[in-house]
């Protein structure tokens, strides 16, 4: 038989990317058996940053209790306004530090309007915790989650799929949390440290 275009493309393209698509599946399921699944986004991370968000609302730091702040004029990525607090809380029956940077936009948004209203202009909550030694050893054994005022978690999408920002967020790629924070003095991942 011979091939015309339109059974190129009705036919051997759908079954060439089925094939491509399990081959890939399979590559990643072996690599999770080895412990090298995706740094970020996982089932265990979303997980995690369930957990570290109970933790900080239990701490009045997020969430509807959230105390307020000294909020500031900031730079890029994070936003116009922001407020960052540092503290120590247990996730897991593991304790560590956590910084959480509050960032705050939108129309009208100012040191002021924040101050006044912060729910108003919360945009997103920015948070590492420093996990326990050997979760990520090259980048300070941070764990990374960029979440929306109500808990759940900012996605990135990618080819059609939705990935959490949880756990080793963007590690390995060119942007992203770690290697953006990489640059922090100090050799720490922190750019403002109080
Ligand atoms: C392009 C660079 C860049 C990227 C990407 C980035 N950050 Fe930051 N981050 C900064 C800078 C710069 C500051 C200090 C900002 C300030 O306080 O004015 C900061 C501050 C923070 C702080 C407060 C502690 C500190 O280092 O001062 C947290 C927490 C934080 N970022 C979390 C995240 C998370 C989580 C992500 C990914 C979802 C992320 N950041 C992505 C540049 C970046």
């Amino acid at each position: 038989m011979k091939l015309t275009r339109s059974d190129w493309y009705r036919v051997v393209l759908p079954v060439a990317a089925l094939f491509g698509v399990f081959s890939l599946y399979g590559c990643q399921s072996t690599m999770r058996t080895m412990g090298m699944g995706p740094p970020m986004g996982s089932p265990d991370d979303v997980a995690d940053s369930q957990a570290l968000w109970k933790a900080l609302a239990n701490a009045d730091l997020v969430g509807p209790g959230a105390v307020k702040d000294k909020p500031y004029t900031g730079t890029p990525p994070h936003g116009k306004i922001l407020e960052t607090l540092h503290t120590t809380v247990t996730v897991n029956g593991y304790k560590g530090t956590a910084i959480v940077k509050r960032n705050y936009g939108g129309p009208g948004v100012s040191i002021n309007s924040v101050k006044a209203n912060p729910k108003r202009y919360l945009k997103a909550v920015t948070v590492m915790f420093k996990r326990e030694a050997g979760y990520d050893p090259e980048d300070k054994d941070w764990f990374w989650a960029k979440y929306k005022p109500d808990g759940s978690l900012h996605v990135k999408e990618k080819m059609g799929m939705k990935i959490p920002l949880a756990g080793r967020v963007a590690k390995g790629k060119p942007e992203g949390c770690i290697s953006c924070h990489r640059g922090a003095p100090g050799g720490d991942f922190v750019f403002a440290s109080n």
